[in-house]
């Protein structure tokens, strides 16, 4: 058997506000195998953004291991932790902002910034990114320009440019209407059959249906780890509330 793409050992993570400390993960054990589409679902406040940051290698864990790749990164410096997070992991995060003032193009080209990839391969793959998410007629726009949907997926796009080994994303239908946030899923979807591991956030059991998997948290701690049936048809399917 091939070697998970992610394992996670016993991570806990404490937070320390001055004399006080609080426990966010309290001990998570977790394996990922590649191609996996993993939902993680929980309670506001039961940790599911700490574990994200933890494994998209933004915050490193109190305590406890994590083998990304085989290789232990759980207890590396930042310098390197960023190194690792631009190689290996796209981002689609609310958080993450797109540049308002640039173009789509321009946006899905930022994670070349300090990269030596030759600007020829930069636009082809920023090109075929944006073929993917069904974008390629609104490269030109300005990001104020698009409507929450293609904002999204040219989020989705950037954060595909670098070939990620993992997506992550939180919450990246919450702005959205119903039928956005499926057509967002549709995309997820897609790029998971072809072979795209992704890991993401939700509270809502109709995006956590698209994933394979489900994974959920309560007061730090795993309290499920299902598999879900593949249901068939999903990404063509039309859903509506
Ligand atoms: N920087 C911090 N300092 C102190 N406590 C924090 C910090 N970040 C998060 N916490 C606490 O850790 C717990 C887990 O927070 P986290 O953001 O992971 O929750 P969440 O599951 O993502 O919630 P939500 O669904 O509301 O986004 C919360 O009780 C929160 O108050
Ligand atoms: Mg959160």
């Amino acid at each position: 058997m091939a070697e998970p793409l992610i394992k996670l050992i016993d991570i806990r993570k404490t937070y320390k506000m001055g004399e006080t400390e609080y426990q966010a993960l309290k001990g998570v054990s977790l394996t990922v195998e590649k191609g996996d589409f993993l939902a993680i679902m929980g309670p506001s406040g039961s940790g599911k953004s700490t574990l994200m940051h933890i494994l998209g290698c933004l915050d490193s864990p109190s305590s406890g291991e994590y083998f990304l790749e085989s290789k232990e990164i759980g207890k590396l410096a930042d310098k390197d932790l960023a190194k690792i997070r631009n190689e290996k992991i796209g981002f689609v995060f609310q958080a993450f902002n797109l540049l308002q003032r640039m173009t789509v193009l321009d946006n899905v080209l930022v994670p070349f910034t300090y990269s030596r990839i030759p600007r020829a391969e930069q636009m082809e793959r920023a090109n075929k990114a944006l073929e993917k998410v069904g974008l390629e007629s609104k490269k030109s726009n300005k990001t104020n320009q698009l409507s929450g949907g293609q904002i999204q997926r040219t989020a989705i796009a950037r954060s595909l440019v670098m070939n990620p080994a993992i997506i992550f994303a939180d919450e990246p239908t919450g702005n959205l209407d119903s039928k956005t946030s499926h057509e967002i899923m549709s995309i997820l979807a897609k790029l998971n059959e072809q072979g795209n591991t992704i890991i993401l956030v939700t509270h809502e059991d109709d995006i956590a249906a698209y994933a394979k998997r489900i994974v959920k948290l309560r007061d730090g701690e795993v309290v499920s780890d299902e598999k879900q049936k593949a249901r068939t048809n999903m990404t063509t399917e039309k859903k509506e509330k």
